[in-house]
């Protein structure tokens, strides 16, 4: 394996046209975060870039929907987004924006150079164009039917049905996103990159030399190849973007997926100014991409074609893409608010960035899609982080406190016992650093918890607790090896818990770790003043993922109502034929359930000529039928009596039916005598 002098980290820029939610921590943010904090702290040189993407037609349409700038938006967002990141101890380097004016120029002048090279094709072609809006449609500006799957509502980018990346004309029945019209073909000229150019090119460098990348990175990878790549064009008729820099090209704007991925260097040159060449073009750099799936294709084959025809640069050393993250069964949507946003999260869930990060992480998407759940956030908390790691830390400090008011007593000769841990841990840090070496992030962290395993086994076996009414020696060495243990702790989970092991790293009077430290037991000196215990982890209660649980129902029932359209207007009928139909008011006096039915209601009605009793299907809308009695509700009076299950039925209660198919009895709205006609 070729070795490097130092890593450069960069992570997908997330568009700032909504808030970041977990499937974008577990995807991209979490795993690079704990990959940057593993190498720091083995000491090596590494920078780790972020940063909003703040082009691209979603923003300008969600800008145009609310009456405000795009800019207006990307500084909304932008805030949002970063304060999460921080939020959350995503410790990145620098955290820039696509509209600074470091990218808008570093974007500009590759480009210029790209040009200047002669790496683009000029090439006219039949656009679609909203006349109305005066406007090219490209990317999001455009809806219709997949080609590929018939799925009525694929933008003209990309179907999210199948996934298939599309171009606008692909789309069956195209509509306008702008006005709803059906759009025209009109000429336009844009610059294209050749891929085709850099095919062979590619091949080699990713089929053969890069045969190590994960199995989806690399089988899309493949697939892409072997479909032949094509010219992708690199400039769009808009006005929100960074303008092509060459003459005549006014009115157009570079593809937002062309300057993006530069914003990786913008970002780099705006921390450490000339100094980014180190980073971007020395070979004894390693550059690896953070991203999810969606973004492989930009990641491997664009991008790279970029730096290609610019000559310069390095090539991406691996490319860790992960799978999605879906939420209680459903796949996360902006759009439908399908979503745990992490600004929320940070609201409702104060202190416990280390939970979501934990769960995020053991759920981590890495070689297949994955599920969140609040059930399994809830139990992986309490199971797991409150009963293994923070009971192991809890007790090591609070039997040093009782028996040796919190200094840390002199180990003697060790035992058995202690050899056992001690040559465990050790193994599992070889192991971790295997795991962590691969971007096995999963497997890493369930490692790092058989450490606190192995820790907890360790004093149950030793019984520090008896062995201290007879032998205070052994007690010594006992808590030693376990406060050196939690020293140990701190070590292996700092990539993934950040938060916690700060705290104890306090807790037991340390500054500085390291990874080397990691499998020490002398970390923690004899005769150190050992903190007050504190609870590293709390219980989560069921109220707390119940509240998120229905938050989600409620997104659900607005999303059906969202997505409700009334029944068609039935056919005309005329006066006489209306007239038939006799409906009147009347008061319910008695309602209950049918016994033996499910759905049936009986009601007892006073229809101002005496009471009636009148069935109706309506029971699984009404769990509590008494609610009715007392209202004043519709019913039909002549609709032929009708026998079930025994009872007959002389009338039709006239009932709405909801969005979601439930029913509810109408009435009138002011007080009306018993035995009214409506009409
Ligand atoms: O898919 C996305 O959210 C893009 N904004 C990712 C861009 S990654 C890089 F190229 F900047
Ligand atoms: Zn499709």
């Amino acid at each position: 394996m070729k070795e490097f002098k130092r890593t450069l980290i960069t992570t997908a820029l997330p568009y700032a046209n909504g808030p970041v939610h977990i499937g974008h921590l577990a995807g991209v943010y979490v795993p690079a975060d704990i990959y940057a904090r593993y190498l720091r702290l083995k000491g090596e040189e590494v920078l780790m870039i972020g940063g909003s993407d703040e082009h691209g037609v979603p923003i300008t349409i969600k800008a145009k929907n609310e009456g405000v700038t795009p800019q207006d938006i990307v500084d909304r967002y932008h805030k949002i987004i970063k304060d999460s990141f921080d939020g959350l101890g995503i410790s990145f380097d620098v955290y820039g924006r696509t509209t600074s004016d470091t990218h808008r120029k570093t974007a500009s002048d590759f480009f210029k150079k790209l040009y200047e090279k002669g790496e683009f094709i000029e090439k006219a072609s039949m656009q679609l164009y909203d006349e109305e809006a005066g406007q090219f449609l490209a990317d999001r500006y455009v809806t219709g039917t997949c080609p590929h799957c018939g799925n009525e509502h694929a933008y003209g980018d990309q179907c999210e049905a199948c996934g298939t990346s599309l171009n606008a004309t692909d789309l069956i029945n195209p509509k306008s996103a702008i006005t709803g019209n059906t759009p025209i073909l009109k000429e336009t000229t844009h610059f294209y990159l050749p891929l085709d150019k850099w095919q062979s090119r590619l091949e080699e460098w990713i089929l053969k030399d890069h045969k190590e990348w994960k199995s989806n990175v690399y089988g899309q990878c493949k697939s892409w190849l072997e479909m032949g790549l094509q010219p992708r064009a690199v400039s769009r008729d808009l006005d929100w973007g960074i303008p092509v820099p060459v003459e005549g090209a006014e009115g157009k704007v570079l593809y937002v997926w062309f300057d993006a991925p530069i914003g990786y260097i913008s970002n780099t040159i705006d921390l450490v100014g000339e100094d980014y060449t180190k980073w971007w073009k020395d070979p004894e750099t390693r550059m690896l991409h953070f991203i999810g799936k969606d973004n492989i294709v930009f990641h491997c084959i664009v991008f790279p074609s970029m730096l290609m025809a610019d000559g310069t640069y390095n090539l991406p050393d691996n490319v860790p893409a992960n799978e999605f993250l879906n939420l209680e069964d459903d796949k996360i949507s902006t759009s439908r608010n399908w979503a745990v946003w992490v600004h929320e999260y940070l609201e409702e869930f104060p202190g416990k960035q280390d939970v979501l990060r934990y769960v995020l992480t053991a759920n981590a998407p890495e070689t297949k899609d994955n599920n969140f759940t609040w059930k399994d956030f809830q139990m992986r908390n309490n199971s797991e982080l409150v009963a293994i790691l923070g009971n192991f830390v809890n007790r090591a400090v609070v039997l040093t406190h009782k028996y040796f008011n919190g200094v840390l007593p002199e180990a003697g000769n060790l035992t058995e016992a202690e050899e056992k841990l001690i040559e465990e841990i050790r193994n599992l840090k070889k192991e971790m650093s295997e795991a962590l070496d691969t971007f096995h992030f999963r497997e890493a962290l369930r490692l790092a918890m058989d450490m606190a395993r192995a820790g907890n086994k360790y004093l149950q076996e030793t019984e520090p607790w008896k062995v201290a009414k007879t032998d205070m020696a052994r007690t010594a060495t006992i808590l030693n090896t376990a406060i050196q243990t939690c020293a140990n702790l701190s070590i292996a989970f700092e990539p993934f818990l950040p938060f916690m092991s700060a705290k104890l790293v306090k807790m037991l009077g340390g500054d500085k770790i390291s990874w080397d430290m990691l499998g020490c037991f002398d970390l923690v000196p004899t005769g150190a003043k050992i903190g007050e215990p504190e609870l590293l982890f709390e219980k989560i209660e069921d109220s707390a993922v119940e509240a998120q649980v229905q938050k989600l129902l409620d997104t659900k029932k607005a999303n059906e109502l969202k997505a409700w359209k009334p029944e068609p207007v039935k056919e005309d009928v005329d006066f006489e034929t209306f007239e038939k139909v006799d409906i009147r008011v009347g008061k319910v006096l008695e309602c209950s359930k049918v016994k033996k039915s499910k759905k049936l209601l009986q009601f007892l009605i006073e229809d101002g000529m005496g009471t009636r009793t009148i069935l109706s299907g309506i029971a699984q809308s009404y769990e509590d039928p008494s609610v009715l009695v007392g209202k004043e509700i519709c019913f039909v009076a002549n609709f032929a009596p009708r026998k079930m299950m025994g009872i007959e039925s002389q009338g039709m209660i006239m009932s709405a039916v909801n969005p979601d198919g439930t029913l509810t009895v109408i009435g009138p709205t002011g007080p009306v005598q018993p035995g009214a006609q409506v009409g």
